[in-house]
């Protein structure tokens, strides 16, 4: 696709109903994200999310998914400590939920995890600029990579992630001009969030785009539906249906 100058779209999905939905709806790749933490368990950052909950969302949307490539997220913890419990993790996504990639997040710090899972034939997907695992070392979730020392590691890291044999890389939060430059001296495809337009795809988390997770309003954000305030109409009306007796009616009953 990139090739074609074709953008991807990937959007994140953690269960079989709303899978099968954006599946239907032609969705290019879907991701299973650790963002599940936060928006599936209602958790303030994706650390506490483990790898047998991922392992559950991945199995649910690999039910209704025909066509879009799934790709699910190593959840922290689960590939940090060392290479061989990073492989065992990764298998674990594969045998298990039978997705078809794993996303890591961080550069040259985690190169030797990347290269032995990808010896075993698992394709990675990179994660680089704001990652959301290593929140309590950045401290904020703000702009990453500004500053010239930053950018250029995040460059390096991205041509490392490329050499090693990532399939492709998220760039999160970081300067439209970088990621468009990043994408251009790649030639896998970088997917960008809160990255501008010069990316090769785009991903969003669907609680947000859906507008079902109302809190969460960051400038890269474009909301495409108001469901929050949709469900909360029609549970509003039920409620008065059920109070008044106006449902069920004798045609809703057997
Ligand atoms: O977990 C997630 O949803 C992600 C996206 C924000 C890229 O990693």
């Amino acid at each position: 696709m990139k090739q074609r100058g074709e953008k991807i779209s990937m959007l994140t999905a953690y269960d079989y109903s709303s899978a099968k939905i954006i599946d239907g709806a032609g969705i290019d790749v879907i991701l299973v994200g650790d963002s599940a933490s936060n928006v599936m368990a209602g958790n303030m950052t994706t650390l506490p999310i483990t790898l047998d909950q991922m392992i559950y969302h991945a199995k649910s949307v690999m039910k209704a998914t025909r066509r879009a490539l799934v790709v699910v997220d190593l959840p922290f913890g689960s590939y940090q400590g060392n290479s061989k419990e990073a492989l065992t993790s990764a298998i674990r996504i594969m045998k298990e939920s039978h997705a078809e990639a794993v996303k890591m997040e961080g550069g040259a710090e985690i190169r030797e995890s990347v290269e032995r899972i990808l010896c075993a034939g698992i394709p990675v997907m990179g994660h680089l600029g704001l990652t959301p695992q290593s929140i309590n070392k950045f401290g904020t979730y703000s702009v990453r990579a500004r500053h010239k020392e930053e950018a250029e590691k995040l460059i390096a890291d991205a041509k490392l992630l490329e050499e090693i044999g990532c399939f492709a890389i998220v760039l999160e939060k970081i300067p439209a001009e970088l990621a468009a430059e990043v994408s251009r001296q790649l030639t896998i495809p970088t997917i960008g969030i809160g990255a501008g337009g010069g990316t090769d795809g785009q991903v969003l988390v669907m609680h947000d785009m859906l507008g079902i997770n109302q809190g969460f309003s960051p400038r890269f954000l474009r909301r495409y539906a108001d469901l929050a305030s949709v469900m909360h109409d029609a549970v509003g009306r039920y409620i008065e249906d059920v109070k008044s007796g106006d449902f069920p009616s004798p045609e809703e009953s057997y």
